[in-house]
């Protein structure tokens, strides 16, 4: 890269009063985020977005699973463009910076580059994608752009069918559009990817930046236990078939199967719907959500026989039926090594204290990286707090991340002349 290259550096006012103006769009009493995915404070974020695009001067466009891309041309007609993005959306009650900052980041980095008046050798194009959280369907936008979704997929949405389409309708989508309009994988140069970190790893070696080695892997799983409604006063504890009581332990039983032989994994009972969910009956149906996480497909599978394994034992003991339905599953990814040499060689020209370490969080780079080269940057995230309103990140460390951003895109794509 040619000296004046590597010194162009993005412009942190405009980027912190973006950061300021989104964190507006459904902010909380708490100081954080509320902007599930289809809501109307995320049609907000992406109406702001939109507007954002088209002020700086660059291309807009939504495709037919509603990401949304400003897109910067270079000198090379018809090649495929290098991706940068994240998320608007977030969990509920969540914070301001978790994928917000990756895609303003994103924003500011093609705005940066217009301005320098340096053409790219290639596009370059700034993604916010659909529903990363999984609001209703978990990294719906980038599996779809990559033809990882499918029907089956879009089968049980975490909100219930009506819901899901009644906000696909508010942004003129349908689920056919949905499954319908991938894009070539040849026709992605790349992908790169700004996020906080969400654990405490570099907030407590004091290091700025994180380089992603590798994403672990997600499976949700709906377990429905079926017993007997009875009433709750007059029926011997020992008749009953009490759909709750096996769901609590059942629960119970998991955090013990992990803690004694899967320390390497975690799990999360997210969820339990208790029907009818009153005083006075014992439960007829529990519907309790398992998410499952590692960092490898063979101990995903490992841990998922397991604990079905377990539910089963328990159901068949206490009488009650059991249903098991796959909610989403979302594959364990490597990171490109070549994109993290070239991160590791920015970070060391900014001289930025890093390190490379895997991700416990799932991140729309999975859904690109058997496709093309991926790569992913993180930030300290204070006491490593995420998913919550209570989510910070120190500024000076947002604009270093958005400068190695920056600094790698033009790393990977430049093609001297
Ligand atoms: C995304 O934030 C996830 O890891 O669930
Ligand atoms: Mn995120
Ligand atoms: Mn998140």
């Amino acid at each position: 890269m040619t000296h004046t290259l590597s010194s162009i550096r993005i412009n942190e006012q405009r980027f912190k009063t973006n950061f300021e103006a989104l964190s507006r769009i459904g902010a909380t009493d708490a100081g954080g985020a509320h902007r599930p995915a289809l809501s109307a404070a995320d049609l907000g974020a992406r109406a702001w977005f939109r507007e954002r695009v088209e002020a700086a001067g660059l291309e807009y466009a939504c495709d037919a699973e509603g990401n949304q891309s400003a897109l910067l041309r270079g000198d090379c007609e018809g090649a495929p463009p290098f991706l940068l993005g994240s998320h608007l959306d977030t969990v509920p009650d969540g914070g301001r910076f978790d994928g917000a900052l990756g895609v303003l980041a994103a924003l500011e980095v093609l705005q940066t580059i217009k301005e320098s008046g340096y053409s790219p050798s290639v596009n370059l194009e700034a993604i916010n994608f659909t529903d990363e959280e999984g609001t209703h369907v978990g990294l719906l936008g980038s599996r779809a752009l990559t033809g990882k979704l499918t029907s089956l997929d879009l089968g049980g949405p975490n909100q219930g069918v009506e819901v899901f389409e009644s906000g696909l309708s508010r942004l003129g989508l349908t689920r056919d559009g949905i499954l319908g309009s991938s894009r070539d994988p040849k026709m992605i140069a790349g992908y790169l990817e700004l996020h906080i970190e969400q654990g405490s790893t570099l907030a407590e070696c004091g290091e700025e930046i994180g380089i992603v080695t590798a994403i672990v892997g997600i499976l949700r799983l709906r377990l429905r236990f079926i017993g007997r409604a009875d009433h709750a006063g007059t029926t011997p504890v020992q008749r009953r078939r009490d759909a709750g009581r096996v769901a609590c332990t059942f629960a119970a039983h998991t955090w013990e199967t992990v803690l004694r032989d899967f320390t390497d994994c975690v799990i999360n009972v997210g969820n339990m719907r208790f029907e009818p969910g009153i005083f006075n009956v014992v439960p007829a149906a529990v519907t309790l959500d398992l998410e499952l996480r590692a960092s490898s497909n063979p101990r995903l599978t490992a841990l998922h026989d397991a604990l079905v394994h377990l539910a089963r034992q328990e159901a068949k003991e206490a009488e009650v039926e059991l249903e098991i339905t796959l909610a989403e599953d979302i594959a364990p990814a490597t990171m490109d090594l070549t994109v993290q040499q070239a991160l590791i060689e920015c970070a060391q020209a900014a001289g930025q204290k890093y390190r490379s370490m895997p991700s416990g969080a799932g991140h729309d780079a999975q859904s690109f990286a058997d496709i093309c080269p991926t790569g992913m940057i993180f930030i300290p995230s204070v006491a490593g707090v995420s998913h919550s309103p209570k989510e910070f990140s120190h500024w000076q460390d947002c604009v270093n991340g958005a400068n190695l951003l920056l600094q790698t895109a033009l790393k990977l794509t430049h093609v001297p002349t």
